[in-house]
């Protein structure tokens, strides 16, 4: 066997063995179960609730401590990643400026760290807490965790428009009997998207808790709702939808999740580069924020069916070096609390050729495009 075989052979083998490297996370997730942010005129179950509007309740920390628990157990436990004990070098913790989405991260890393060593052993402290660090914007100006911030006037704007176009029009016209029903039984007008989200919303609330839903909210009724939730959902906000019209609007798409994209390719860029890096970047969000990725990622409806994004839901994108130097990136998505990361990397339309992972070259340079240059010149635009 000549030379040249033999450390091809050596090669091979040593690819075996010195694995593929997991080099940084980036992880989304939407804050746990939370009592309803809305309420409808005859909704017989508004008193129902012993916490605020919007509020995140004992089963939404329970589902996050429950995810945390999960994290631990990849990135502590078999992957080796991350230190289970606090280190202030590893791990950056960022929420949306919303007490529902901050408490959802206190209870995440309180089980991602619940083996922690670095904490006081005062009498009456928690075993194995430490309190986290977790960094918030102002609503008005997080482009991150609030799908472009409610600052950038031209969002509204699109959307406004997308909802004047003809083949909107022509759904809600299409299921107008539907939505006079709905005006009747809830004693409010339902009529649009945003009527439609607050219904659906209060509902979902109710539902998850297993409140006696008033005679008219069946399961068929609620199904045909949160088809139309989610459809006119993604319509407005910028996707093509197949039962409404077959345009994206992609500056929409861009204006909402571009910055949080941006921000990723920044965090992956600066491994890749050996710029200095936090190992594991976290964003507390909402399922609105997981939703506007996903538009831009294509996935929306091979991921989640009709289905909006459960409580807890967490959308991992993990960047990996291979034997040979090369990045690429892994995308897994845990549903809910109480399941399982599955791999969703090919579902991406940027990676749909890449079913072991994505290079990382092809992933910056397919999504490049929902980047704005200047995200708040873009926002001022009002043509
Ligand atoms: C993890 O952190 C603890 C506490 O700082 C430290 O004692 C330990 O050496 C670290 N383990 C590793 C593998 O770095
Ligand atoms: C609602 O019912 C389901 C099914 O019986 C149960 O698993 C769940 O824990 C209940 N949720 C609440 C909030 O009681
Ligand atoms: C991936 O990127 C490489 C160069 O970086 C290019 O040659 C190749 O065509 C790309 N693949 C796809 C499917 O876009």
């Amino acid at each position: 066997m000549g030379l040249l075989s033999t450390l091809f052979i050596l090669f091979e083998v040593s690819s075996l063995i010195f694995c593929d490297e997991l080099m940084q996370v980036n992880l989304l997730y939407r804050h746990g179960d939370r009592t309803p942010i809305y309420t409808y005129k005859d909704d017989p179950n508004v008193n129902k609730w012993d916490l605020p509007a919007g509020a995140l309740t004992t089963i939404g920390m329970e589902q996050q401590f429950l995810q945390g628990q999960r994290l631990k157990k990849r990135y502590v436990g078999q992957l080796n990643f991350i230190n289970g004990s606090y280190n202030p070098r590893e791990l950056y913790a960022r929420s949306a400026d919303t007490s529902r989405c901050i408490q959802s991260a206190g209870a995440n890393l309180a089980a991602l760290y619940s083996g922690s060593v670095v904490h006081p052993n005062t009498p009456g402290w928690p075993s194995n807490w430490m309190p986290y660090p977790i960094h918030t914007y102002p609503s008005d100006s997080d482009t991150l965790c609030e799908e472009g911030s409610s600052s950038c006037q031209r969002i509204g704007l699109l959307e406004s428009r997308r909802q004047r176009e003809t083949p909107y029009v022509q759904y809600l016209i299409k299921n107008q009997d539907f939505l006079n029903q709905l005006t009747q039984w809830s004693g409010g007008t339902v009529n649009d998207a945003g009527s439609i989200n607050r219904l659906w919303d209060t509902l979902y609330c109710q539902r998850a808790h297993n409140m006696t839903m008033p005679s008219w909210a069946t399961n068929d009724v609620w199904n045909q709702l949160n088809e139309m939730f989610i459809y006119t959902d993604d319509y407005k906000d910028g996707l093509a939808v197949q039962q409404i019209g077959p345009n994206d609007n992609k500056e929409l798409l861009s204006l909402r999740s571009g910055e949080l994209l941006k921000q990723f390719i920044s965090s992956m860029s600066d491994v890749v580069s050996n710029n200095g890096y936090w190992k594991f970047h976290v964003y507390s969000a909402h399922d609105s924020t997981i939703k506007a990725l996903m538009r831009i990622y294509h996935n929306v409806k091979s991921v989640l069916g009709t289905n909006n994004p459960g409580y807890a839901s967490h959308l991992v994108h993990e960047l990996w070096k291979d034997t040979k130097g090369n990045y690429y990136i892994q995308v897994l998505f845990s549903d809910n609390a109480y399941t399982e990361y599955r791999q969703i990397t090919s579902t991406l339309d940027g990676c749909s050729s890449f079913p072991n992972g994505c290079p990382f070259n092809n992933f910056t340079t397919y999504y490049s495009s929902y980047i704005q240059a200047d995200f708040w010149k873009q926002c001022a635009l009002t043509s």
